[in-house]
C-alpha cells in the first residue's frame, strides 16, 4: 500500500486497549496513516480486526503491529521505517488496586515502558509525542482546589498515579532538552478523568478483564452477567453519600488527542486537564443505568474502597480556550447509552480476543 505523502502519519501505543483504540477509529476517520502498536498482553485482537475493516470504509488506513514499547530497537525501526510524525501513548497498565499489590509492575511498564519508548522516539526524530496521563496524579486534592485545574499540586496516592507522574517529569525534562539543543519536538500531557462510553457506531468498545469501572459494572448487572451493584460506600461528603466523578465520554477525549496533535509548535509542553467540569455521585451513575437499561439492576452497600477520594471534577477551561476544544456528550444518559449499545451487541466483549 502507498501512502501518500499528505497523510498524517501516527503511531499510537496501547491500539487495541479501550481508549487507543478509540483513538486509532477516530484517526483512521480523519484521514490519518495510523500504526497500531500492542504487545496485546492486555489489549484484544478483536479490536485490531475491528480497526482493520473500518479502514477498508474510511479516508484513513490502519496497520497493526504486534510488539512492545519496551522494545526499544525494534521502536525505532517502526518509527522511521513508517515515517511516524506523531505518536500518541496509551500502552499502560490502569487498575490502581494491582497497582498496590504489584507497584514495580507498574513502574516497569509505565514508567521504564514509556523512558524507552520516549528514548526510541528521540532516536527516530520524531517531533510531536501525546502522553495519556490521569487525574490519579493529583492525589486527593483538598477542597478548596475542586474543580481540579492544572496547577493543582500533584501528589499520587498509589503506585498507578505515581508511574504517570514519572513520564509527566520525564516529558517536561525531554521538551526542556530539545528546547535548549534547538530539536525539533513538543509534548503534551492529557489528564483524563473518569473515560466513559464506546464508539457510538458500535465498532470498538470497553473490555476489561477483570471490569473494575463504575458503568460497565452497572450495565453487566442489567445484562444479567452480574447479580448486584456494590456501591463502596455512602458516608462521604457529598449530597448523597457517595462518590463524584467526571464521566467524560471516550469519543470527546480522543477528539482532544486530535485537537492537540494539530496544535503543538516545537518546543512547547502542554498539559490540559480532560473532563466535562462536574461530576455525577455513583448513585446518580446507577439511576443513569437504570434509566437507559430499562433494567432494574440491584444494588446493595459496600464498604469504602480504599483510595477513593470523595469528590474529583475537572476545571477544563484551559482545553477549552486553547484547543476550542468542547465535549458532545454532556448528558450522562447518552454516554452510557453508547457503552449499553455496545454490551448488547457484543455480549462476551471482544470474545477470546
Ligand atoms: N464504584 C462502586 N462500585 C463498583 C465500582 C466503582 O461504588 O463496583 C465507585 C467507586 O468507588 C468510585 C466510582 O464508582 O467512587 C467510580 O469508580 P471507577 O472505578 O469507575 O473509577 P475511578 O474513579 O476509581 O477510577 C478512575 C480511572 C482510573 C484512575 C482514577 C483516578 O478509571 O484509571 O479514576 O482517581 F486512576
Amino acid at each position: 500500500m502507498t501512502t501518500p505523502d499528505s497523510m498524517r502519519r501516527v503511531l499510537v501505543t496501547g491500539a487495541a486497549g479501550y481508549i487507543g483504540s478509540h483513538a486509532c477509529m477516530r484517526l483512521i476517520e480523519s484521514g490519518c496513516r495510523v500504526v497500531g502498536l500492542d504487545d496485546l498482553s492486555r489489549g484484544h485482537r478483536g479490536a485490531t480486526r475491528a480497526l482493520e475493516s473500518a479502514a477498508s470504509r474510511a479516508p484513513g488506513e490502519f496497520e497493526f503491529v504486534e510488539g512492545s514499547i519496551a522494545d526499544r530497537t525494534g521502536t525505532v525501526e517502526l518509527l522511521t521505517d513508517r515515517r511516524i510524525e506523531v505518536v500518541m501513548h496509551f500502552a499502560a497498565f490502569a487498575y490502581v488496586g494491582e497497582s498496590v499489590e504489584r507497584p514495580l509492575l507498574y513502574y516497569d511498564n509505565n514508567a521504564g515502558g514509556a523512558c524507552r519508548l520516549l528514548q526510541a522516539v528521540e532516536e527516530a526524530g520524531v517531533p510531536r509525542f501525546v502522553f495519556s496521563s490521569t487525574c490519579a496524579t493529583y492525589g486527593e486534592p483538598p477542597e478548596d482546589r475542586i474543580p481540579i485545574a492544572e496547577d493543582c499540586p500533584q501528589s499520587p496516592i498509589n503506585p498507578y498515579g505515581r508511574s504517570k507522574l514519572m513520564v509527566e517529569r520525564m516529558l517536561e525534562d525531554r521538551v526542556e532538552a530539545a528546547r535548549t539543543a534547538g530539536t525539533p519536538f513538543a509534548a503534551t500531557m492529557l489528564r483524563y478523568f473518569n473515560v466513559a462510553g464506546s464508539d457510538p457506531e458500535g465498532r470498538v468498545g470497553e473490555d476489561h478483564r477483570p471490569e473494575t469501572h463504575l458503568i460497565p459494572i452497572c450495565l453487566e448487572v442489567a445484562a444479567g452477567r452480574r447479580e448486584a451493584l456494590v456501591i463502596h460506600g455512602d458516608d462521604y461528603p457529598t449530597p448523597d453519600g457517595t462518590c463524584i466523578r467526571d464521566y467524560v465520554h471516550v469519543v470527546d477525549l480522543v477528539d482532544a488527542h486530535l485537537a492537540v496533535m494539530d496544535a503543538m509548535k516545537d518546543g512547547e509542553l502542554r498539559r490540559y486537564n480532560v473532563g466535562l467540569g462536574h461530576g455525577w455521585s455513583v448513585r446518580e451513575v446507577l439511576e443513569s443505568c437504570r434509566r437507559v437499561t430499562g433494567r432494574d439492576i440491584p444494588a446493595t452497600m459496600g464498604p469504602r474502597r480504599p483510595g477513593d477520594p470523595p469528590t474529583l471534577f475537572a476545571n477544563a477551561s484551559s482545553i477549552g480556550r486553547d484547543l476550542d476544544w468542547s465535549p458532545r456528550f454532556t448528558d450522562l444518559d447518552e454516554t452510557v447509552a453508547t457503552a449499553w449499545r455496545w454490551m448488547q451487541a457484543n455480549p462476551s466483549g471482544y470474545g477470546a480476543d
